[in-house]
């Protein structure tokens, strides 16, 4: 039985894959694939492989990426979402302006679809320029917007929300009384949910109860790094410098009155890490309910 918030699908079955670094040295990535079941699904939508990045920083797999778009080219995904934290807040407008041709090599493979994190939050002027150059090449940046995917004559919504700087860190640098995400909170921002099946791209999973009464079906997720140094399928930290956070990497879930809600939250590709190697997913949706 399907208890709220438990981790439903845990990540059990990762599959390593090998690239070369650019320093030649040969590293593993893991490759997660997720059946995400939803009796709302549309039909023609059954089978849709939704290809999930995110938390990249300053990290590259093998120059300018190349190795991790090879990487998503084999996994065919029909469409890419990238979760936020494509850079760190540190990181030169050169450098994150370098990250473009890998990001036009993801839009060449699938329809690719990005929003902010807090990093890029952090440092507004970067990821604007970075923004407008991603706009320019195809992405479909989402900051609080909403768009239709339509397949067949049948559409999903694939919303992207951005919570604000309040919600994951102080002016004054603390973790303390950060600001609560509400439902009121996303309306404003984002307005209503959808009627019909909604993807939601929201960086941060801490808030998944709140996502699932808006009326997120689907909701992916990054930020948390996998709990940064895993032991025996454990997150130990979150960035909130918090222990044990809740959703660390896995598929979640919650039930309302509306529906089942999922949120499949990565672990992210960079930053330090401890037995906890960079990872992608790929989400599978599926037209069934969730008990079949
Ligand atoms: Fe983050």
């Amino acid at each position: 039985m399907i208890q709220d918030g438990d981790a439903v699908f845990g990540k059990k079955y990762g599959k390593t894959a090998k690239y070369t670094d650019s320093d030649g040295k040969r590293r593993k990535i893991m490759i997660y694939t997720e059946l995400i079941p939803s009796q709302r699904l549309p039909e023609s939508f059954d089978g849709m492989r939704v290809l999930h990045l995110s938390d990249l920083h300053a990290k590259q797999f093998g120059k300018d990426n190349t190795a991790l778009v090879r990487l998503c080219r084999r996994l065919s995904p029909d469409i890419i979402c990238f979760t936020g934290d494509i850079f760190s807040r540190n990181e030169t407008l050169e450098a994150v302006s370098a990250k473009l041709p890998f990001m036009k090599s993801l839009c060449d493979i699938a329809p690719t679809y990005y929003i902010r994190g807090n990093h890029e939050n952090d440092a507004d002027s970067i990821a604007e320029a970075f923004e407008e150059g991603m706009r320019k090449i195809g992405v479909n940046v989402l900051r609080n917007e909403m768009t239709a995917f339509t397949r067949n004559g049948e559409s999903i919504t694939i919303c992207g929300i951005e919570l604000p700087r309040s919600c994951y860190r102080r002016e004054n640098g603390s973790y303390r009384d950060l600001t609560p995400a509400s439902i009121n909170m996303m309306k404003e921002l984002i307005g209503d949910a959808p009627e019909g099946y909604t993807l939601l791209l929201a960086h941060t999973p801490l808030p998944f109860g709140e996502y699932a009464e808006w009326g997120a079906d689907l909701t992916l997720s990054g930020h948390v790094h996998g709990g940064i140094i895993r032991l025996f399928g454990t997150g130990l930290l979150s960035p909130e410098r918090r222990f044990f956070p809740r959703y660390t990497k896995g598929v979640y879930s919650i039930k309302t009155d509306r529906a089942q809600h999922l949120m499949e939250v990565s672990a992210g590709l960079g930053k330090f890490r401890i037995n906890n190697p960079p990872s992608v997913t790929v989400c599978i949706l599926a037209r069934r309910n969730d008990n079949d």
